[in-house]
Parts: C-alpha cells; sequence; structure tokens
C-alpha cells in the first residue's frame, strides 16, 4: 500500500520536550519568559523540565525504536545553540547534545527531520524587536546556515520555520503564544512577512552553499485545516471559503510555491476593511522587495501540517481592524464531525485527504511530507486509547487512498507526538504523545499508549 520507501515518523519540539532550560549555557528564549508571567499558561505550566529530553534522550530514542519509526522530527533550540541569537556566541554544550542526538538517530537507521524554529525565539532577539524586526530575516539565516554547516552532514530533511501562522497571529495579534503582543490587523503581516523573507534567505543560502555537498532538501512547516462551504452551492459561504484558505494557507503557500506574492485575494481583502475603516495609505500587508532574494521556488518539498477541518461563512470580526474583519469568514464546526479532548480539535481523517489533493492541484503537484498530524486527550488518562488508535488507523486509509487514487505524491506521514509534552498555552493538560509521559514522577517516565502499539504493527502490515 505505501512504498518501501515512505518516511513513518513521529515528531516533537524542543521546548516542548526538552527542559534544561537553563542548562548547560542555554540562553532564555521568549516562551521561557512568557511561562513564568503570570495568567500567561494553564496553570502556570512552563517548560522548565517537560519531558526532560535534554537529560533522557536515550529514554526517546528507545520510544522511537519500539515504534519502529525510519524517521523522526526533531527542532533545535536556537538559545541552546547561540544563547544570545547571534552566531560569534555558539553553546558548544547544545551543539554537543544534538551531535548525539543525531548520531543515535542514525546509529539505529532513523533519519532526523530537522526542525530550525518551532516558535522558540531567543530572548535576546525578542528584545531588538523579534520578528518584527526586519533584520530578524538576517539573523535567522546566520544561525540556518550555522546549523547547516554544523549538522547538514547528516540531516538531509530541513525545515526552516514551523507553522509561521500560528506564530504570527497566536503570538502577535492574540497574544495567546508568545511573546504575548496583542496587535491586530498589523503585527501578524510584518512577521508572517519576516519570517518569509527569514525562510528564503536560509533556502537561498542551502541551495547556494551546502546542497551540492550535503544534498539535502528544505521546506517551512505550513498548517491549514481543510475548509469547506458550511452551505455547499452558497455563493456566501464558497467566496467566504476561498479567503479563509487564502488568509491561512495561502498566506505562506502561494508566495513560496505560486508567484512569489501573496494572494492576491488576501490583499484586496485587507485593503478594503482598511478603507471601510477609513484608513487610506500603504497596505498593511508588506511588500516583497525585488533588491533581496525571490520567495518564489524556496521549498524542495511541500511541509503539511494538518489536525482538523472546519465549516466556512462569512462574517465573524470584531467591526474593527483585525485579521478576521478583514478575511471576513468565520468558521464553524460540523456537529457530525467528533471532537477529542481540546475543542478546536474535530476529528476529520477524509479532510487530509481532500487537503492533499487540493494541495496538488493548487501548488503544481509538489512532493508531499504530511509533518504532523495527531490526537489530543484531555482529563482522565486513558493508556488504552482505543479512540485515538481509530483515528490513525482511519487518517492512514485516507493517505493511503490520497497516494493511490488521487496520485498525490505524499513521502511521508509524522505522528504528533512521539510524547505527551507541553502543549503550549494549555501546558501538560493535552495529551498528544504515542508515549504516555508522567510529569508527577522526576525520572518522567514513559509509558507507550495502545495507539502506538497499534500504529506500529499497522505500520509493517502496510509496507511489507
Ligand atoms: C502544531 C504545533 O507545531 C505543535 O507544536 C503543537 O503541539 C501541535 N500543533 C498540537 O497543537
Amino acid at each position: 500500500m505505501f512504498p518501501r520507501e515512505f518516511a513513518w515518523g513521529a515528531a516533537t519540539a524542543a521546548y516542548q520536550i526538552e527542559g534544561g532550560w537553563q542548562a548547560d549555557g542555554k540562553g532564555p528564549n521568549i516562551w521561557d519568559i512568557f511561562c513564568h508571567e503570570k495568567g500567561r499558561v494553564f496553570e502556570e505550566h512552563n517548560g522548565d523540565v517537560a519531558c526532560n529530553s535534554y537529560e533522557l534522550w536515550e529514554k526517546d530514542l528507545e520510544c522511537i525504536q519500539q515504534l519502529g519509526l525510519t524517521h523522526y522530527r526533531l527542532s533545535l533550540s536556537w538559545a541552546r545553540l547561540l544563547p544570545d541569537g547571534t552566531t560569534p556566541h555558539v553553546n558548544q554544550k547544545g551543539v554537543q547534545y544534538y551531535n548525539k542526538v543525531i548520531d543515535d538517530l542514525l546509529a539505529c537507521n532513523v533519519s532526523p527531520m530537522v526542525t530550525l524554529y518551532h516558535f522558540d525565539l531567543p530572548q535576546a532577539l525578542q528584545d531588538q524587536g523579534g520578528w518584527k524586526s526586519p533584520d530578524i530575516a538576517t539573523l535567522f539565516d546566520s544561525y540556518a546556515k550555522f546549523c547547516f554547516q554544523t549538522f547538514g552532514d547528516r540531516v538531509k530533511l530541513w525545515i526552516t520555520i514551523n507553522e509561521p501562522y500560528v506564530c504570527a497571529k497566536f503570538g502577535h495579534e492574540d497574544g495567546i503564544h508568545a511573546p504575548g503582543l496583542k496587535e491586530p490587523g498589523t503585527a501578524a503581516y510584518l512577521v508572517g512577512h519576516n519570517m518569509l523573507r527569514a525562510h528564503a534567505m536560509a533556502w537561498h543560502s542551502y541551495n547556494s552553499f551546502y546542497r551540492t555537498k550535503q544534498k539535502g532538501a528544505v521546506s517551512l512547516a505550513i498548517n491549514s485545516d481543510w475548509h469547506e462551504p458550511l452551505h455547499a452551492g452558497c455563493t456566501e459561504d464558497i467566496a467566504a471559503t476561498e479567503r479563509y484558505f487564502a488568509f491561512t494557507l495561502g498566506w505562506f503557500a502561494w508566495p513560496v510555491f505560486v508567484t512569489g506574492d501573496y494572494p492576491e485575494l488576501m490583499r484586496s481583502s485587507i485593503d478594503a476593511q482598511s478603507k471601510k475603516m477609513g484608513c487610506s495609505g500603504s497596505s498593511r500587508l508588506p511588500s516583497f522587495s525585488k533588491d533581496e532574494p525571490a520567495i518564489l521556488g524556496t521549498a524542495d518539498f511541500f511541509a503539511l501540517n494538518y489536525y482538523t477541518s472546519r465549516k466556512v461563512k462569512p462574517g465573524g470580526g470584531c467591526g474593527k481592524m483585525c485579521m478576521v474583519c478583514d478575511q471576513d469568514a468565520e468558521v464553524v464546526l460540523d456537529p457530525s464531525w467528533p471532537i477529542c479532548g481540546v475543542s478546536w480539535l474535530a476529528v476529520v481523517p477524509h479532510g487530509l485527504r481532500k487537503l492533499l489533493k487540493y494541495i496538488k492541484d493548487t501548488f503544481n503537484n509538489p512532493a508531499v511530507y504530511i509533518t504532523e498530524n495527531g490526537f489530543s486527550q484531555v482529563g482522565p488518562l486513558q493508556i488504552e486509547d482505543v479512540q485515538r488508535s481509530g483515528f490513525y488507523k482511519d487518517t492512514i486509509l485516507e493517505v493511503a487512498k490520497a497516494i493511490q487514487e488521487d496520485e498525490v505524491n505524499v513521502r511521508g506521514y509524522f505522528a504528533w507526538s512521539l510524547l505527551d509534552n507541553f502543549e503550549w498555552a494549555d501546558g501538560f493538560s493535552v495529551r498528544f504523545g504515542l508515549f504516555h509521559v508522567d510529569f508527577a514522577d522526576a525520572k518522567r517516565s514513559r509509558t507507550i499508549y495502545q495507539s502506538g502499539r497499534d500504529q506500529q504493527k499497522k505500520r509493517c502490515h502496510l509496507t511489507c
């Protein structure tokens, strides 16, 4: 059913699992600071220790081996490698840690996929304006070059930035993620813009200086739900769905895969809202400069984080200037879709197949890695997580159909997550792991869930 070389992986991110927030010379990052402020995160949880993977990496490796994975997606902590974010100041202990992780994986025949940025900007760079500052692109590029130079002899799959949409909107418009800014209608567009510039510079650096020797591939991980009109055939709902896609998937995928610029529908919707609010002058959506490295073509594959599906209708904003008003589109849940754990997570495996087909048709049939997909558990712990196991089974079958029937070029599937971990604003109250982690136990003992066991069997059955 799946080709032999298909990548079967699980994913994690540094801040969510590592802990060791001050260990061995690591610098503080924006999540360290955010979590230590009162009222930011569920019950004041933080990632100071998390799964303690900084000390317990070998335990993680055992989990990876127990699942029989061919790939493991991890992220590097920028501030662990470069405590103040800049390249002259390298923390050798951080380099040693990731060297060991990468070497151990390869020794077990597991290929690393490495994310350079998963939400955790060094605080020193935040203090200089963070992702709102135009200088961040060059700083990110230096960090990326440092990582390609240091680890690229062994890492062949790179993700520059994970979910720029979430960093931009949650972190700078809604204020529910670090750095906790609430500047609706402007900051998110600026942050998204600088993230695209940073990504493109890093891709060009890889292309010019490392690709020939290292022979790897670089992309950025774009999160997207599957969206469909609330009422099939309703013109307003169809138009709202198009706008919704333009402001989410299109915001980052259109510049990289289609034109080098934002979707026209995104810009015209923002400008129309500005006009309505009596603001004229330059667009709130920045423009790319011709003097900078091109954005178009800066992905060697499509990296997709898919979790859920939504129905879309017009409206939903605050009546002022914000992203929801700009896009003039609101999402609603279909009551027939079961919810798992958190309120935003409707279980819709078939949405993934539809989205994969949409990506194939819209973005010129790219190679696709599903870099995240998962199912959360809240409330009482269930090690026999039958529902999650069923979810993975159904989802993997939808991926198989996408490959076989729709001829989508899917190369890999990464479950989120290897371990229960720090789920951002929800702290440890939401569990996504294939392994349970006991956060009350100083040893952070890991126990495989039923879904982890079943996945392992299923994969064998499907690929052998
Ligand atoms: C996507 C993010 O990349 C990851 O960090 C997060 O934990 C999952 N979504 C689940 O919300």
